[in-house]
């Protein structure tokens, strides 16, 4: 069978992000368990804000079509996401929309989001540990695109004092944690396989 592939994607490009340092530290738990993972930076699938008069005058850009590949490359994939507002910042949510307007030919609406499984992860200052933008980007997923959302997932509280100097969890429940969420996807993952 073909190594299973999973794509980790942070919802924030800022220098020292919590959340990409959450990723990070999944990319290390995904090797662990034997599979061909691979982290990017929404830097570098830079979109315009979605505008239906840019998309009929130009059409979808190019770097929602190449992020929509890289999903399609992938058996599963985990969102790590910083909590704005108790939602999902602008810079995730405008790349989930244009993706959604690329369509292949011989393709259904949503059909990259439904064909494999997603987990979601936040990593927050506060102490909910971004508790209400996992709520919002399942419903995003789950309701909008139709995806299958495992029901594991990270909310990592007093993200900015989680990590030691080698950027491990100090605590261990964190640890636990990340490592049940990660097995989920990648159980599922291979099932929808
Ligand atoms: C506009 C804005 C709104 C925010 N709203 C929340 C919030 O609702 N809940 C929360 O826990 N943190 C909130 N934060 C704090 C972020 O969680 C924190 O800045 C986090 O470090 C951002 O993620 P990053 O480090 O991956 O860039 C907000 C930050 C910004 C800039």
């Amino acid at each position: 069978m073909a190594a299973l592939k999973i794509l980790v994607i942070p919802g924030s490009v800022r220098t020292g992000s919590l959340n990409a340092r959450l990723a990070a530290v999944a990319v290390k738990e995904l090797a662990l368990l034997d599979v061909d993972v691979t982290q990017i930076s929404l830097g570098d699938f830079p979109l315009p804000i979605y505008d239906g008069d840019l998309e009929a005058k130009s059409g979808v850009p190019g770097n929602a079509v190449d992020l929509k590949r890289m999903i399609g490359a992938h058996h599963g994939v985990f969102i790590v996401s910083p909590e704005y507002n108790s939602s999902v910042p602008p810079l995730l949510k405008n790349a989930i929309d244009w993706v959604t307007r690329v369509r292949d030919r011989n393709e259904t609406f949503g059909q990259v989001f439904r064909e494999r499984a997603f987990a979601v992860g936040a990593a927050s200052d506060g102490k909910f540990g971004g508790l209400r933008v996992l709520m919002a980007l399942r419903q995003i997923l789950a309701l909008g695109c139709g995806a299958t959302v495992i029901p594991q997932q990270v909310a990592l509280s007093f993200a900015d004092q989680a990590f030691d100097d080698m950027d491990r969890f100090k605590d261990e429940r964190d640890a636990l944690m990340l490592r049940a969420t990660m097995r989920q996807l990648v159980d599922v993952a291979q099932q929808m396989m």
